[in-house]
Parts: C-alpha cells; sequence; structure tokens
C-alpha cells in the first residue's frame, strides 16, 4: 500500500479519502514540520501533501527520491521548485479554483474595513471609551463610485472584480492578458501598472509571486498613488515592499492597507502592527469551512492520482507526463 505524508493536519474530508487510497502518515502537531522533520518525513513515502509554509526544494525531492509527487494545499506554489521538480520527473499540484470566492470575499473584507475604520472602531467600543456619537469621529474613505484597481486578472482578480458590480465602480485593471469577461461585464479598462497605480482609489493585488512580482509594490509605486488611496494584499506578501509599504503608511504617502499576507510569515514588518491606517488578517483569505473542505479534497484527489501514477487534475508541470 502507498505511504503518504501529509505535513500538517488539513480539514478531515482530504485525511478520509486519501485513507481510503494509502496509509498516511499525518504531523498530528498543529505547527509547520521543521526543515529537520520534513526531511525525514518525506524519506520513503509514495506521495506528499505539503503546504504553503513547506519548502520544497531540490534538497526535500532528493530526499524523497520515492515520492510520485507533491501536492500542495493552496493555490499559491512558491513554496515549491517546480522548475526542479519538471526536470526530476515529478508531478506538482495545486488546488485552483475551491478558493476563488472566499479570497475575493476576504479582499472586500479588507477594502470596507480599512476604508471605513473598522477595527479602530471595534477597539473603542470594546474599551468603553466611546462618548457617544459624534460628527467628527472615524471619518473614512467612500466605495460606492471610486476607482477600483485590480492588478492580476486572473481567477481571483476577476471574481474580485465581479463583485464590485453593486458599487458601480470604474474598474481598471493590469494584466498581460485581456480579460474579456472584465471588459464585456463592467466595462473594465486594462491599463499599465503606474497608470493604474495613479488613478485607482482602491488597489487590490491578485498576481502570484514569481520574480517579476517580487516588490512589484515598492517605495515609487506606492508614491505614485493617490494620498487617499488605500492598497488591498490577499496575493502573497513579498508583491509589496512591506518595510516601504510601512514608511508609506507612517508618512500619509497613502491613505491605508488591509493585508492578509505579509513578507516573511508570521513575522510582520517593524512599524506595521503600530499603525492604525491598516488591517492586518492573519493569511486566512481561503478560511472559509468550504473553501478548505474543498482544497483538502481537491489536494487529495491530486495526491491519489500522482501515486496511482495517473495524471493529477490539477497539475502544474504537465510536462512530466509527456515523458513517459
Ligand atoms: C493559497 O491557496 O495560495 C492561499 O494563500 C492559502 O489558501
Amino acid at each position: 500500500m502507498n505511504r503518504a505524508l501529509v505535513t500538517r493536519r488539513i480539514p478531515d474530508a482530504g485525511l478520509e479519502l486519501l485513507r481510503q487510497h494509502c496509509e498516511v502518515i499525518l504531523n498530528e502537531e498543529d505547527r509547520p514540520l521543521t526543515r529537520e522533520e520534513l526531511l525525514r518525513g518525506v524519506a520513503g513515502v509514495d506521495g506528499v501533501l505539503c503546504l504553503l509554509t513547506d519548502r520544497i526544494d531540490g534538497e526535500v525531492m532528493e530526499t524523497a527520491r520515492a515520492a510520485k509527487g507533491f501536492a500542495n494545499f493552496a493555490v499559491g506554489f512558491d513554496n515549491i521548485d517546480v522548475p526542479e521538480a519538471t526536470r526530476r520527473g515529478l508531478p506538482v499540484s495545486n488546488t485552483p479554483g475551491v478558493l476563488t470566492d472566499a479570497t475575493a470575499e476576504m479582499a472586500w473584507c479588507l477594502l470596507f474595513a480599512v476604508a471605513r475604520r473598522i477595527v479602530e472602531s471595534d477597539a473603542v467600543m470594546r474599551s468603553g471609551r466611546w462618548p457617544g456619537w459624534g460628527p467628527l469621529q472615524f471619518l473614512g474613505g467612500d466605495v460606492t463610485g471610486r476607482t477600483l484597481g485590480v492588478v492580476g486578472a486572473g481567477r481571483i482578480g476577476q471574481a474580485f472584480a465581479m463583485k464590485s458590480r453593486g458599487f458601480e465602480m470604474p474598474v481598471l485593471y493590469a494584466d498581460e492578458r485581456p480579460s474579456e469577461t472584465l471588459e464585456r461585464e463592467l466595462g473594465a479598462r486594462r491599463v499599465d501598472l503606474e497608470t493604474l497605480l495613479r488613478e485607482a482609489d482602491f488597489v487590490s493585488i491578485h498576481v502570484p509571486l514569481a520574480p517579476a512580482t517580487r516588490h512589484l509594490v515598492d517605495a515609487r509605486a506606492l508614491r505614485s498613488m493617490k494620498r487617499t488611496a488605500y492598497l488591498i494584499n490577499t496575493s502573497r506578501g513579498p508583491v509589496v515592499d512591506e518595510r516601504a509599504l510601512v514608511e508609506a503608511l507612517q508618512e500619509g504617502v497613502i491613505a491605508g492597507a488591509g493585508l492578509d499576507v505579509y513578507e516573511d510569515e508570521p513575522r510582520m514588518a517593524p512599524g506595521l502592527a503600530g499603525l492604525a491606517n491598516v488591517v492586518l488578517a492573519p493569511h486566512t483569505a481561503s478560511a472559509t469551512i468550504t473553501s478548505r473542505n474543498n482544497m483538502a479534497l481537491t489536494a487529495a484527489r491530486n495526491l491519489i492520482a500522482m501515486m496511482a501514477g495517473a495524471k493529477a487534475p490539477n497539475c502544474l508541470n504537465p510536462r512530466v507526463y509527456e515523458r513517459h
């Protein structure tokens, strides 16, 4: 019987499915495996269900010589050296689709929370120090009719943009490829990043992390945004230069930010947590019960296929199958 390593407990739906097909070796502790534990754990197993907190590089692949593939429990896969896996003929998969709406919804949560200062307001109410209604309290930014800037018009970026319909927002998007859906349904305008940053009132990031997108939003990009604009990031932390963002927020270069992801998780850049004009979520954009169950099922299905020598439904490097 095949043996699969699951590097951390995932929702039961996925574990139960896997157990119908193989022996599951599970990290029972609710924390990522250390590097040493990961290397020990992958040795000799037939497949690995890994998380975005596991760095899957050549060393891990070399140690996991018996493995027939790596199934990531995430749509993002910057934690895996996919070109190296391809060189080794190892399939790698992700979990696209099942967390699209949840992630887009979280971007909207952050957008509203930061624009309407919900976290600050909540803190005052809980403190018992609210003196009663006041005409100058917690003034924030408007959403309806303001310009929305969507950086990256893949599945999640498009879902995020489509949800703006009730708010009558002109939509700008920056992507290498035109989105027929956004242009047809929203009259969205495809522009370059500079134009988007200059014109948008809300800039929401939806690009994957890759060498070309690391620090895509840096000090210069932040300076080109409106002083009244807000930045939302639910993609990957390193897409934004977090130290530059802290400075921009401290100096009022932009009005605020809503973040779900950080450059060096679980740490945050010095000063970020002390700012009132940010809303900070702990990388939970996909954390709805339904999405996480479906991510677990999707990752399990991918791994089961890999271990059976079949093509994984969400294979990221299908070239590996061409060789056989
Ligand atoms: C992903 O899937 O890439 C998210 O960051 C976690 O669900």
